[in-house]
């Protein structure tokens, strides 16, 4: 069966995560590698349909790729390299239905361009519109080797939106954590059907809806101290079709720095102890202070080994890096730190710091 060439695109630092995920969910891929130069993006073939794409969550967009070997782009009009293009658009169309193409690529409003859109129209059916179309055709010049002129990649992307966008997230809420951030928190935590997981300073709940998503749990409860992110947290789950589901998650008030106050809110809707702690603490000035923030971690690590059954697993998504390494170093009675997960987003620098429970 012929390969599609791939390309997917991630968050830089999440590159493993999404390895591992496109291991698991698109067992027929072939070759897959990192694509030179960058740190950023996955390439691969697949064989057959490109559905299963679409069911990835730590990749930020996937894009067919078509290589041409042309010295320009007015020559993508030619028959046999416009039906490279068509076909890779009707491979996105399947995955799913856009009605408007736009280009991103450096003189997208050139004549060249504009006779290509013409042509892409007629073959597709679908309009050219160059501020927001859905469907995005992005050219780039390929990668050289040597003096031999590289070409021009044609990439055309899976689907009307990027990956990451989520259809569940309903309730606008400042901070929330990026999807696929989130989702490689919840493969970090490992999934098993058995867990019992917890949710800490959830928030509109984004690590809940995403571990969720991820695999079947036995149990599951959202903590914020503040009633508007819980009902951000309702709403984007009830958006997911998650609140009403077993294993219903259950959403709580309460200090989740103090542990007594946690235990008596959380044990009885958990069933037991948590098997799965996930956390995303304030940072910058929007929930919290960095004057706070020493206090605020420790009181987390502490409160979270008080409702943690042993080798409980702890993940926290954190921009507070120096002040986590140090609070981590403070609690080594406590957890033993296993990975930390440095990722790049929109100039932020959190990690990801998965601990096991003594
Ligand atoms: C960065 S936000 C979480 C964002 C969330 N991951 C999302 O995607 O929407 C941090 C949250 O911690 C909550 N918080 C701060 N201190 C807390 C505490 N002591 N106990 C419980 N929640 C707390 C805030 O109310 C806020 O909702």
């Amino acid at each position: 069966m012929p390969l599609t060439s791939v390309e997917l695109t991630y968050l830089p630092g999440l590159r493993d995560v999404l390895a591992d995920e496109v291991a698991q969910v698109l067992p027929g891929a072939r070759g897959v590698r990192d694509v030179r130069d960058r740190d950023d993006a996955l390439a691969l073939g697949l064989p057959g349909s490109l559905a299963a794409v679409a069911g990835l969550r730590t990749a930020v967009a996937a894009w067919v790729v078509v290589h041409l070997d042309v010295p320009r782009p007015k020559s993508f009009t030619s028959p046999e390299h416009l039906r490279r293009i068509v076909d890779a658009m009707y491979a996105s169309l399947r995955v799913g239905g856009s009605s408007t193409f736009r280009f991103e690529a450096a003189g997208a409003d050139s004549p060249a361009f504009t006779r290509l859109g013409d042509l892409l129209h007629e073959a597709t059916g679908l309009l050219h519109d160059p501020g927001t179309g859905d469907l995005v055709v992005r050219v780039r010049r390929g990668l050289r080797r040597g003096d031999v002129d590289p070409g021009w990649d044609v990439l055309v992307r899976v689907g009307p939106r990027p990956l990451s966008a989520r259809t569940w997230r309903v309730a606008d809420f400042p901070g929330a954590v990026n999807a696929t951030i989130a989702a490689a928190v919840a493969r970090l935590a490992e999934v098993r059907p058995a867990d019992r997981v917890l949710n800490l300073m959830a928030g509109s709940g984004t690590l809940l809806v995403e571990r969720l998503l991820a695999g079947p749990v036995a149990a599951a409860v959202a903590v914020d101290r503040d009633a508007a992110a819980l009902d951000a947290a309702r709403a984007n789950l009830e958006a997911a079709r998650l609140l009403s589901r077993p294993p219903r998650p259950v959403l709580v008030r309460a200090d989740a720095t103090d542990p007594d106050a946690l235990r008596a809110a959380v044990t009885a809707p958990l069933g037991g102890p948590a098997d799965v702690v996930l956390a995303d603490p304030p940072w910058g000035t929007l929930h919290g202070s960095h004057a706070d923030a020493p206090r605020l971690h420790a009181g987390l690590l502490r409160a979270a080994h008080a409702v943690a059954a042993p080798g409980a697993r702890l993940v926290v998504l954190t921009h507070e890096v120096k002040v986590m390494e140090r609070v981590v170093r403070g609690a080594a009675d406590l957890w033993v730190p296993r990975s930390e997960t440095r990722v790049f987003a929109k100039g932020h620098h959190p990690r990801i710091h998965v601990l096991d429970r003594r």
